[in-house]
């Protein structure tokens, strides 16, 4: 493993490349990153990247985003299976019906969906900056697509707005129930429970702390507490381990572990760098407009 990362080091050199990792990532690849975070934080960073290339260890739709706002870019996927079934769970010719029904309604889509469907919104969102970019806009009437529970969630945060949502979800946040959360109450009564609003909305009301990954890594950095169950995926209970030592985290359910965001390792990274692969293209047809799309997002916040 050592030699291994030593390798991805000096091919990191090489090739003037930068690694970004998700939060969810295995922590063998966060601690061989240059940076880990959630994705707003890391759209950022692929944005203003200096290097020539950007390997991104995430999930398909990632990687397109950090090509389309890092066009000149070189941008590897790691593992070229690694997507996301959130993000599939709509397509851009269903978004162009949805839109038909409500015409001229803005519409909001979440950062977990193809370039083709970014291209068919108005602007972009991930969970950390949701509330703020529905709240931006002037309409009443709002169409969030694809996360129905981060949708129903932004909903009640900005109670004057009316979301028209779209039936998706991501199937590893939707496995937690009320009855976990209830079951960790009693198991741990002083512990406090921090969710993440990809969660259904009864799992979600039961939380002391709904936020994004990054919203719940600062709540549980500030906080007073020592004791917090997880309700997202693992990989950030192995961050708030690692940068927390003298706090206590519990995984609020076994099942929270994303089987895409954990296929990457060690060997993807090194081969990713050595091979060039797996290279992601976006189609010019709809990369300029879902730069704009980004491009909004990353302006209001
Ligand atoms: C993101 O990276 O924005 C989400 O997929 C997860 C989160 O809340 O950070």
């Amino acid at each position: 493993m050592l030699e291994l990362t030593r390798e991805i080091q000096r091919l990191k050199q090489e090739r003037n490349a930068v690694i970004l990792a998700h939060n969810y990532q295995l922590e063998e690849v966060q601690k061989v990153a240059d940076y880990v975070g959630d994705s707003f934080y890391l759209s950022k960073l692929a944005a203003n990247s200096q290097q020539d290339v950007i390997v991104f260890c995430g999930v398909r739709f990632m990687a397109e985003t950090a090509k389309i706002v890092s066009p000149t870019k070189t941008v590897l996927l790691p593992e070229k299976d690694a997507g996301c079934p959130l993000a599939e769970m709509i397509t851009a010719e269903g978004l162009r019906i949805l839109k038909s029904e409500h015409p001229g309604v803005p519409v909001v889509c979440y950062i977990n969906s193809s370039a083709e469907v970014k291209a068919e919104s108005d602007i972009c969102c991930t969970s950390a900056n949701a509330v703020k970019i529905v709240a931006s806009l002037p309409d009443r009437k709002v169409i969030f697509v694809p996360d129905e529970n981060l949708g129903d969630y932004v909903a009640k945060q900005v109670p004057d707005k009316e979301l028209i949502l779209w039936k998706g979800h991501c199937v590893t946040h939707a496995k937690v129930q009320p009855k976990d959360v209830h079951q960790v109450r009693e198991l741990y009564p002083t512990a406090k429970i921090l969710i993440h609003p990809e969660c259904n909305p009864a799992v979600a009301a039961l939380a002391d702390f709904v936020g994004s990954t990054s919203e719940i890594i600062r709540y549980a950095q500030l906080s007073e507490e020592s004791t917090f169950v997880i309700g997202t995926e693992m990989g950030v209970v192995c961050t708030l381990k690692e940068t927390l030592p003298s706090k206590h985290f519990f995984l609020l359910h076994p099942g929270l572990i994303c089987p895409n965001m954990k296929k990457t390792r060690l060997e993807s990274i090194y081969r990713a760098l050595n091979d060039q692969q797996y290279e992601i293209h976006v189609e010019s047809e709809y990369a300029l407009r879902a730069q704009i799309t980004l491009q909004k997002m990353l302006e209001v916040v």
